[in-house]
């Protein structure tokens, strides 16, 4: 189906006005809260899920300032010191909310601590540390109002896909609308509660975040790296939620972050089943996102297809102290989540990783955001440009300091964005 080139232009436009800077907000740069550029950004992140009361703002503040830049060690010793002091207090307190606030806190502390800590793939510390955050987590869960009931998803291939649905009340007989949240490259479940599930249970809506292959929980619990072919971990979930007798399927949304923009527009291919795609960022393609990121020397080695001379080369700059904490950490991380040993393969396998000969499919309205900011993963009107024949697309732009990778510590205003369009979109 075509799309009216009237209405485009008038949604666009819409767009494209936002994107002028109005006002000083829009030129305003975000507080740096470490010198080390990738610290900063997971610091933001964590402060902003103070919001959805995943963290305090002043342990956010006294671990930034605690923090020694580009050392993984003092990032890992520094959360795992809060995570340890939260979770005792959690223990100790008596009165169930209460109880409920910290142990979310230490969850998050533990995820935080176990984030840049991935150099050594036989350590058994990344394992110890997540059990801890998902323990806290579900002790945490089960203090909510109505507590996330977890659930592990057979599917025909060789693993499960494993979710946490939120229902919007207790009432099982009314059919209600769903949002059903992925995270991306390295973001968890846990995570994707606080900035999506908690608003949409307080707007009416049930949420239910999920995870597949190279995620963090499903990489560890089933030991195995991520895949393209993310159908294979969307539809048996869009399966479960069919069985629900409280999921509204006509009012059925995706929403995909980071990485997650592809995982979610790859499903939404394959799943007519959902009504409503809400992507953040858009993504054509995921190895542009992390190629892009290496200094040029590193990518003109990759293009030139050398695979030993590129993975010497980058195990050399991992051991140099002046590569930047993002490519250590990416390298690092990359390796275990899709579980190779050699970063040609990595990004190799994130090439798979497009939409290319896909974007026809993707006959569901469309919600894209744009920050203006994003320095990780840019590719948002690029993809609206591959899209905007076949559907409806709203773009949501976001021009002010806000505007980084994902919306991090704007967790309200992303909300409030994609609640607009959700509502409009299934009235
Ligand atoms: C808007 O502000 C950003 C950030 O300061 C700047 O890079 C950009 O050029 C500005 N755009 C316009 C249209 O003034
Ligand atoms: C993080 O701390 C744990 C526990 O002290 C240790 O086993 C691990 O090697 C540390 N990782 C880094 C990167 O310092
Ligand atoms: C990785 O961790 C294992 C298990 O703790 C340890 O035996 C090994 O020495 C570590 N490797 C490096 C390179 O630190
Ligand atoms: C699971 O299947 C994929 C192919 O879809 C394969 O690449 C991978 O090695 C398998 N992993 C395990 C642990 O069986
Ligand atoms: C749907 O519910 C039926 C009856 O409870 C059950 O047998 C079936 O396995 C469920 N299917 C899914 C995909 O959850
Ligand atoms: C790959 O790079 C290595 C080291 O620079 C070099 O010795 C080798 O000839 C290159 N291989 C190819 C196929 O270019
Ligand atoms: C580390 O990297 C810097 C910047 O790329 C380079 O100047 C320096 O020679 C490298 N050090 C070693 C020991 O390779
Ligand atoms: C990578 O190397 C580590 C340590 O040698 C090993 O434990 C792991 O199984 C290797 N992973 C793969 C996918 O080969
Ligand atoms: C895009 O994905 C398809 C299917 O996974 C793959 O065949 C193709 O090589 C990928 N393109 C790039 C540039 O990696
Ligand atoms: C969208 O439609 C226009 C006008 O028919 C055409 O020129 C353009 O190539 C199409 N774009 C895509 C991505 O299909
Ligand atoms: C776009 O939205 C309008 C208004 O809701 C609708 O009439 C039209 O069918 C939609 N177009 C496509 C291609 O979905």
């Amino acid at each position: 189906m075509r799309f009216s080139s009237t209405l485009f232009a008038a949604l666009v436009g819409i767009a494209s006005a936002q994107q002028t800077n109005q006002s000083g907000f829009d030129t305003w740069d975000t507080l740096r809260l470490s010198p080390d550029s990738a610290f900063h950004f997971q610091l933001l992140i964590l402060l902003g899920m103070s919001t959805y009361r995943g963290a305090d703002v002043a342990d956010v503040l006294g671990a930034a300032n605690a923090i020694v830049p580009g050392s993984f060690t003092s990032f890992n010793a520094t959360f795992a010191e809060l995570a340890t002091l939260k979770q005792a207090q959690a223990l100790a307190t008596r009165n169930k909310v209460s109880a409920r606030d910290t142990f979310f806190q230490a969850a998050s502390y533990w995820r935080y601590a176990d984030f840049f800590n991935h150099g050594n793939q036989s350590d058994p510390i990344l394992n110890e540390y997540w059990d801890k955050q998902l323990e806290c987590f579900a002790a945490a869960n089960n203090a909510l109002p109505v507590p996330g009931e977890y659930v592990t998803i057979p599917t025909p291939y060789n693993f499960s896909s494993i979710g946490i649905f939120y229902a919007a009340d207790n009432d099982k007989s009314t059919p209600k609308p769903t949002l059903l949240v992925g995270n991306g490259f390295d973001a968890s479940q846990e995570n994707s509660y606080h900035a999506s599930c908690a608003g949409a249970v307080e707007r009416g809506w049930n949420c239910m975040t999920y995870e597949g292959p190279g995620q963090p929980t499903v990489r560890r619990q089933q030991k195995i790296g991520f895949i393209a072919e993310w159908e294979r971990v969307v539809t048996p979930v869009v399966d479960y939620l069919a069985n629900r007798t409280d999921v509204d399927m006509n009012r059925l949304a995706l929403s995909g972050l980071s990485l997650g923009g592809y995982l979610a527009e790859r499903a939404a291919a394959f799943e007519p089943r959902i009504k409503a795609l809400l992507v953040n960022p858009g993504v054509k393609s995921g190895q542009d996102g992390f190629v892009g990121n290496l200094p040029p020397e590193l990518k003109e080695l990759f293009e030139s297809g050398n695979k030993t001379a590129f993975d010497t080369t980058i195990l050399a700059a991992l051991g140099n102290s002046s590569t930047p904490s993002l490519v250590r950490w990416g390298v690092d991380y990359g390796l275990w989540a899709m579980n190779t040993n050699s970063t040609f393969e990595f990004l190799t396998m994130a090439g798979a990783m497009n939409m290319t000969g896909l974007y026809d499919r993707l006959t569901m309205p469309i919600w894209v955001a744009n920050g203006l900011r994003d320095d990780l993963l840019a590719q948002s009107l690029d993809f609206v440009e591959e899209v905007k024949n076949f559907t409806n697309v709203t773009v949501a732009t976001f021009p002010g300091p806000e505007g980084y990778h994902c919306e991090p510590g704007a967790d309200t205003a992303t909300n409030r964005e994609m609640f607009e369009w959700l509502e409009s979109v299934f009235e």
